[in-house]
């Protein structure tokens, strides 16, 4: 199957009703696949649920249950993503779930008629220095906005990422740094950015703006294993040391180490390589050296 399920059904048209369209009223998610399987499908589905409920996408106070329930929404997500990716070496599930059609206006059906899209892309891998040599990160002049109603969920809002990746086309920088309106590091456009100091592994807490990424826990938990000590803090630019390993971590790419920030060079340390190879050997064999 190419292209796009609209409720499970190909050849879709969306209605320019929908609600994802009109005011970004939806989730996202986009898997990795490899070999025909979705990898860590539960967590993405976990992290869907979760953002359904934040959103209030379940039924609302003292109104009928809504058809189909986010249980079943849920489990036909899954079901179609496994469908997409039968047979597929490697590409991306992209899953969309919105709140539907409504009337005209910003306030929310109280019974959400939810629609979800599941679509395949192919991909190519990414260049294999990035993992060997690490890669240059600039830092973005967009602040991420910030809203801890919304902050830490893979909502259809996007705008601040569309403009930050305006901001550069150099092929050689493969990501952007954003940071809120404080200064404070949020991620990378596409991205949650780590920083390795001494035995603690140290990473933006998300509380406020930035993704809560499907890599970022796995890291957290190989990081756990590994003895290191975790750490959701708050980090300005200027409170990074120079010793300090940094990487990037993305559900499609694993860990990418930091060799340069803001033209600086920066040192690719063991630590981070010991956390790609544990991550290699829990299922994403592209960090594998
Ligand atoms: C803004 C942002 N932060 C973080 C991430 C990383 O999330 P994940 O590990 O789930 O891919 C992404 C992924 O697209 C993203 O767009």
């Amino acid at each position: 199957m190419d292209g796009w399920l609209l409720d499970g059904t190909a050849a879709p048209m969306l209605p320019i009703s929908d609600r994802g369209l009109q005011y970004g009223d939806g989730l996202f998610e986009t898997i990795a696949v490899r070999s025909g399987t979705p990898r860590f499908l539960d967590r993405h589905i976990a992290r869907l649920e979760a953002g359904l409920q934040a959103l209030g996408f379940a039924a609302q106070p003292g109104a009928a249950p809504i058809s189909p329930s986010l249980t079943e929404t849920l489990s036909q997500v899954a079901s179609e993503v496994a469908r997409v990716a039968s047979g597929r070496s490697a590409g991306v599930a992209k899953v969309i779930v919105t709140r539907g059609s409504a009337d005209r206006g910003y306030r929310p059906p109280r019974i959400p008629q939810l629609r979800r899209l599941v679509g395949w892309f192919p991909s190519t891998p990414p260049p294999r220095h990035y993992y060997v040599d690490g890669v240059e990160l600039r830092v973005c002049s967009t602040p991420a906005s910030s809203n801890p109603a919304t902050a830490g969920h893979k909502t259809l809002c996007r705008l601040d990422q569309v403009l930050a990746c305006a901001e550069w086309d150099d092929p050689d920088t493969a990501e952007g740094l954003m940071l809120d309106t404080n200064g404070h590091i949020v991620g990378g456009t596409m991205s949650n950015f780590f920083c390795l100091r001494n035995d603690r592994l140290l990473t933006p807490a998300l509380n406020t703006c930035g993704i809560a990424g499907i890599m970022r826990a796995v890291v957290l938990e190989q990081a756990a294993a590994a003895g290191l000590a975790t750490r959701l803090v708050d980090l300005t630019l200027d409170e990074l040391r120079d010793d300090d390993e940094l990487f990037l971590t993305n559900s499609q790419f694993g860990i990418w180490p930091v060799r340069s920030l803001a033209g600086r060079g920066r040192r690719v340390g063991p630590r981070t390589r010991d956390l790609m190879s544990r991550l290699a050997a829990v299922g994403v064999e592209e960090c594998a050296l």
